[in-house]
């Protein structure tokens, strides 16, 4: 698996998953610099099938953040917890803390990270949001805990008119304080909060690369839409993730220890589903920041 692909363009296999998107991709060894061939086909392959698996890919926090950089600069988190004191390119999405315990069910991480079990896309509430994720699967649960993708182009296609007429134009307010509203989180600092003042982005947005239009939400960061009453907004919002949730939008990810899952989140969300607190899951995430402002289309 070490052959240093720097110099050599390496043929790759893929699979598609599901007709909405993913697609696994073998043949490949992430802990190598991508030749510049190669990376292309990589990326278009991105492109077109939104989420990539890779499986059995053992890479260290470094080997992971140098596959990310690839593609863009890396984010790091705003927050003290949840990212990793060794590396802080590497937000943590585990049930077991940095030192390797497990933390108890109520504790303020996990009730964040539980948050995921939600519709969203990650970064949304920044002024530029997030490219795209890279998740390391290190320790994965036997049960429950599968990631679930959603293809927002195909749901922005898909939208009736009724439901179309009310989102052109329009934008949703992303606030990431609006999670401590959602579930016991550790409260946020002054710092914290200053750090990520609410956000308004268009609720339909064109990708960057591709040109297309997509629906553009994040149902745990959303607290308000333009023009409407809270209330009225957040039942908007509950309308739209629910129509991103019909089978023909997803691909179900179940985990094996040292799948990496890439996804774009630009034009996708995702959500986990629920696991068991008492067993040991972590994963480590490398989050590409966005290419420049999100465009309304
Ligand atoms: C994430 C996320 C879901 C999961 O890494 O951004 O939402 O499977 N993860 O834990
Ligand atoms: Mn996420």
């Amino acid at each position: 698996m070490s052959i240093a692909d720097e110099n050599m363009e390496t043929k790759l296999n893929i699979r598609p998953l599901h007709p909405a998107l993913g697609a696994e991709v073998t043949g490949l060894d992430l802990a190598v610099p991508l030749a510049p061939g190669t990376f292309q086909a990589l990326h278009q392959a991105w492109m077109d099938y939104l989420v990539l698996v890779f499986p059995e890919q053992a890479l260290s926090d470094g080997q992971q953040i140098a596959f990310a950089r690839q593609f863009g600069e890396l984010e790091v988190h705003h927050q003290d917890i949840i990212k990793s004191r060794a590396a802080p390119e590497i937000f943590r999405v585990a049930n077991v803390d940095d030192d390797g315990n497990l933390m108890a069910a109520g504790d303020p991480s996990v009730a964040q990270i539980s948050l995921a079990q939600r519709w969203h896309t990650d970064s949304s509430y920044r002024p530029i949001p997030s490219m795209g994720s890279i998740l390391h699967g290190i320790e994965v649960t036997r049960e429950g805990g599968e990631t679930w993708f959603t293809n927002m182009y195909r749901v922005h296609d898909a939208l009736p008119a009724a439901l179309r007429q009310q989102i052109e134009g329009r934008k949703a307010r992303h606030d990431f304080a609006h999670l401590a509203t959602l579930a016991p989180i550790k409260p946020l600092t002054e710092a914290e909060r200053q750090a990520m003042p609410a956000v308004w982005q268009p609720m339909v947005r064109q990708h960057p690369v591709t040109g297309r239009k997509s629906l553009f939400i994040s149902p745990i960061y959303n607290d308000a839409i333009e023009g409407m009453a809270d209330e009225a907004g957040l039942a908007l919002v509950a309308q739209l993730a629910e129509l991103a949730g019909r089978d023909e939008f997803i691909y179900r990810h179940r985990w094996s220890p040292d799948d990496v899952v890439m996804w774009d989140n630009r034009c996708t969300m995702h959500q986990v589903t629920p696991y068991d607190l008492a067993q040991r899951r972590v994963m480590h995430r490398a989050t590409i920041i966005g290419d420049g402002p999100v465009v309304a289309a």
